[in-house]
């Protein structure tokens, strides 16, 4: 781990490309965005208006599955890929909640996540926190260093939370999975979210193609089919796969189903 010890940003940070991880924190109403991610922000706003819509809910989606896994599910070692910039309710801030002893690592390939990485380390003094700079691409590499954090012959929750829509290719995408969940025991659990085109969302598709054409990295809707397919093998807690707005809502507080996929599955 190697977070830097000022508060200036690392050489690699650009400001003159959008990047998904500060675009992602300024629909989130966050405030580390450049003008170039607002730009483009807005005109992905401006072609697919539930865009916001869709960050929320998979923010909320995550307190949810973490609080359920945290609890319910007695899970006390979190792996979150594809972390995204420290937010309200971060992994370990809803799980040590839960669990004050739960360990919990993070990663992420972006230098901009990396550059605010130390509000990610507030460790509960029972638990622990740990930051990895790393290619999802890599899973080896992610398992190799989160060992000292985690201790992988007891169950984790693999975290992949619209992330491997950032991988193009479907059978790599899957690879990925199958090596992280072949690396973790029974008892663990893959938690995921991914875009659709499934589940409406207007003006999604125009919106997808604007952000190829305009920021990074690149990025793909899935199928349903597809989305199983990372699932397959699992075990489906309830309610399976939907639309992650619609996992386990809280009573009344359902908002609009968005076109974002969600699942928690247990590993046998
Ligand atoms: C849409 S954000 C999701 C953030 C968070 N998981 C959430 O659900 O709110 C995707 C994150 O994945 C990161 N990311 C994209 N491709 C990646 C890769 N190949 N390896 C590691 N992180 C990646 C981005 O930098 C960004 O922070």
């Amino acid at each position: 781990m190697s977070v830097p010890r000022s508060n200036s940003l690392p050489a690699r940070v650009r400001s003159d490309v959008a990047h998904n991880a500060r675009v992602w924190n300024y629909w989130l109403g966050g405030t580390d965005h450049f003008p170039v991610d607002r730009a483009v922000g807005d005109r992905v706003t401006g072609m697919y208006p539930s865009i916001g819509e869709v960050a929320r809910a998979d923010r909320a989606f995550l307190g949810r599955a973490v609080r359920y896994l945290a609890g319910d599910a007695g899970i006390g070692q979190f792996l979150d890929i594809g972390t995204g910039l420290p937010t309200a309710e971060n992994t370990h801030e809803v799980a040590q909640h839960t669990a004050p002893d739960a360990r919990v690592v993070y990663v992420d390939n972006d230098p901009i996540v990396l550059a605010h990485a130390r509000s990610l380390l507030t460790s509960s003094p029972e638990g622990a926190t740990e930051y990895i700079e790393a290619d999802a691409r890599h899973p080896g590499q992610i398992l190799r260093a989160a060992r000292p954090t985690l201790d992988l012959e007891r169950p984790v929750a693999v975290m992949l939370l619209g992330i491997l829509s950032f991988v193009l290719d479907t059978d790599e995408a899957l690879r990925i999975v199958r090596q992280l969940m072949d690396a973790v025991p029974s008892g663990s659990h893959l938690v995921l979210t991914h875009p659709t085109l499934e589940l409406g969302g207007e003006g999604n598709e125009a919106a997808m193609r604007f952000w190829n054409e305009n920021a990074t990295p690149p990025i793909t809707a899935r199928t349903r089919f597809e989305f199983a397919a990372f699932l397959s093998g699992l075990d489906l807690v309830e309610p399976g796969i939907v639309s992650c707005a619609r996992w386990r809502p809280a009573p009344g507080s359902s908002g609009p189903e968005v076109a974002q996929f969600g699942a928690v599955a247990r590993k046998r």
